[in-house]
């Protein structure tokens, strides 16, 4: 929405969100989260044509157009429970739309929503809207975290979804005609309500899609001496395949995957699709597996238990350049390790003690539900540190895993790091960001994702 009043002044817009504390941050110097160029945007417009409120009923009564971004959950309970979307947000948020309004609507689905939601937001508007009309578009959103701004100010594609009658065509246009200030028309991609709905999991399921098959061929790699590095570089330079999105990692995370891929799952085992169901939970599975045989590396290498024993855990955020922790693979190898025992240290540069603390207490799929709806303050989870400093994090430490690709865990002085470290002094890097070899050569021993193991690890293979 920033974006959006920065490209086109004469629009007004006015992110409403009934959270007050909220609100407050958006309005302040500290934004409520970090993405690299935000701030800049947000302050550019802020105050002129970009407002934030807790007054919703105004803004929404006063509105043109209605982006709705609310959450939609994994269900916890119930039908469908731990696969399909939870709608009681995005319901509520119509239901109050219909209530409020007094002139036509044009109301956008932003927030990633199983296919034919359009269809029953449209029925609740139309069964309550004392004579409004309303047009429903689907306007999935692709930008990725940490690359957010870049990549709204230059997208692949804008995809707009809406009813192919005339009103219909007429609403896509109008918010085409927003895009359009800054996103040449080519990449303005106009369809039917359901192809966008579905577009936008079906990317985030072959995006996912690609990270667990190069990450399926790491275990392949490590059990034949073939580098994944090497595997993803010839495999991407086919040009029908491409290099992006190969790299081999400790698992992918964030909000949308995992989610949107449950959803697609179960949205396919309603419409009587179990093969196709199947075929895109494989993927969940794989990802599930890389992780464990991330903790089961570790163990294993560290003869076999790492009960009483200081690892430091670089990295905890779901990708570099974000604070967010949304089903971060950090979560389940730091929970695996505490199963076993271990005492984390845990340094990110982006993210709170206190976020962690939660991550490491809350059940699945909880993240996504208001916090208010959420486990009473979680105890902090007693063989847990958070430090803000990595050099403080790995001392005293037995192992050290990266979980994050952080760029300065790079640079690091890893010789100062192993010098305060008990030997054998373990390195287990979940995002091959150091040279295996450089590492080695100060003394350490070394695990990356995907790479030719060393003689320790392959006399110690991980347990299945
Ligand atoms: C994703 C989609 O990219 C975006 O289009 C959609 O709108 C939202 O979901 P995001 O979750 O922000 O965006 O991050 P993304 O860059 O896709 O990374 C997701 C996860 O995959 C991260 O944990 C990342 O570390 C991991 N990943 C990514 C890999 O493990 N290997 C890769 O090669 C790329």
């Amino acid at each position: 929405m920033a974006v959006i009043a920065l490209k086109c002044p004469a629009i007004e817009v006015a992110v409403v969100d009934i959270s007050v504390s909220r609100i407050a941050a958006w309005n302040s110097d500290h934004l409520p989260i970090y993405e690299p160029g935000l701030d800049d945007v947000v302050k550019s417009c802020r105050g002129k044509n970009l407002f934030f409120s807790t007054d919703v009923e105004k803004h929404v009564a006063e509105a043109d157009i209605i982006f709705v971004s609310v959450n939609t959950p994994t269900k916890t309970r119930g039908l469908g429970a731990g696969k399909a979307a939870d709608l009681t947000y995005w319901e509520s948020a119509a239901r109050m739309i219909a209530d409020v309004s007094k002139s036509d609507k044009i109301v956008v689905e932003k927030s990633t929503v199983p296919v034919k939601t359009a269809e029953a937001i449209e029925k609740i508007l139309t069964h309550n809207s004392k004579g409004v009309k309303y047009q429903i578009l689907s306007n999935p959103e692709f930008l990725a975290e940490g690359t957010a701004i870049e990549d709204l100010f230059a997208p692949d594609r804008v995809l707009i979804g809406g009813r192919e009658t005339p009103d219909g065509q007429r609403a896509i246009k109008a918010l085409k005609d927003v895009y359009a200030h800054w996103v040449p028309e080519e990449r303005i991609l106009c369809t039917n309500l359901w192809s966008a709905e579905l577009s936008k999991l079906a990317a985030n399921a072959f995006l996912a899609q690609r990270i667990s098959s190069v990450n399926a061929m790491s275990a392949l790699c490590e059990a034949t001496g073939a580098d994944v590095a090497q595997v993803s570089h010839a495999v991407g330079k086919d040009t029908r395949i491409g290099h992006k999105f190969l790299n081999a990692s400790v698992g992918f995370g964030g909000s949308c995957f995992q989610k949107d891929i449950l959803n697609l799952v179960y949205i396919c085992e309603c419409n009587g699709l179990p093969e196709v169901a199947n075929y895109w939970k494989q993927v969940i599975k794989v990802n599930d597996y890389q992780k464990t045989r991330f903790v089961n590396r570790i163990v294993s290498s560290m003869f076999n238990t790492v009960s009483g024993k200081k690892i430091a855990v670089f990295g905890f955020a779901f990708k570099k350049d974000t604070g967010d922790t949304r089903e971060t693979p950090a979560i389940d190898v730091c929970k695996g390790l505490l199963g076993d025992k271990a005492h984390l240290s845990i340094y990110d540069p982006q993210v709170t003690e206190e976020q962690i603390q939660r991550d490491l207490s809350m059940d699945k799929f909880d993240w996504d539900h208001p916090v208010h709806l959420q486990p009473m303050s979680p105890s902090s989870v007693k063989s847990v540190s958070v430090v803000w400093d990595a050099y403080e994090a790995a001392k005293g430490a037995h192992g050290l895993c990266i979980l994050t690709e952080w760029d300065e865990f790079k640079n690091l002085d890893y010789k100062k790091i192993f010098d305060n470290m008990p030997k054998p002094a373990f390195l287990f890097d979940g995002r091959n960001v150091v040279d295996p070899q450089k590492l080695r050569e100060i003394g350490f021993i070394v695990y990356s994702i995907g790479k030719p193991l060393d003689s320790w690890l392959k006399d110690m293979p991980a347990m299945a």
